[in-house]
């Protein structure tokens, strides 16, 4: 734009939007491309909280904010597929349903992740502080409270994920 005289007047959460828009598409192409070759993949999301350090690592310039990281591989295990959704909650005709059954698509996603043992064989829990005994437990945690507690206990500072960006160039 500079070269041909123009100036950008896009804001910046418009054009991070933009930018989160085109790396979600690469990274799946990223994914089936590899998997079309039988590498096995695994997306990181830690880029959201990790992207100063990324950026330093890999030289990235100023307004080159890094959204997805993936692991490219030999895969040495073949799990099995981790439960779904069922499908009249994930892929909708037109309109978003009126209603949704969630504690149908809760109990179908715990009971499939505590069925695997999915948490339990990763040995992978995220923990509240202070710990209480009666949450410290494998056989009642399933996918529902893995997210709940995802999303119930980390990064509830929004002033440290704009300083995150701001760092990168980006003023939101
Ligand atoms: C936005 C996003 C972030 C993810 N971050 C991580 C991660 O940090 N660590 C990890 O082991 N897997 C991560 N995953 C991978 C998922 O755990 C899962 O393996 C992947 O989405 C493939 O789904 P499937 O295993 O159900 O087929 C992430 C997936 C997505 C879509």
């Amino acid at each position: 734009m500079e070269k041909r005289g123009w100036k950008i007047v896009t804001n910046d959460i418009t054009t991070l939007m933009f930018g989160i828009e085109d790396a979600s598409y690469m990274a799946q192409n990223i994914v089936i491309a590899a998997e079309s070759l039988g590498l096995g993949t695994c997306y990181l999301g830690s880029p959201i909280w990790a992207m100063d350090k990324i950026s330093k690592k890999y030289n990235l310039p100023k307004r080159v904010v890094p959204f997805v990281q993936i692991t490219i591989g030999h895969p040495a295990e073949d799990p099995p597929s981790r439960p779904r959704y069922p499908m009249e909650f994930t892929v909708f005709e037109d309109t978003y349903p009126k209603e949704l059954d969630i504690d149908r698509a809760m109990k179908e996603m715990d009971e499939g992740y505590l069925g695997q043992k999915y948490y339990k064989n990763a040995g992978f829990m995220i923990n509240p502080e202070p710990l209480k005994e009666e949450e410290h437990t494998f056989e009642n945690y399933g996918w529902t409270e893995h997210i709940s507690r995802k999303l119930g206990l980390w990064m509830g500072d929004t002033e440290e994920q704009k300083a995150l960006l701001k760092e990168r160039g980006f003023d939101i």
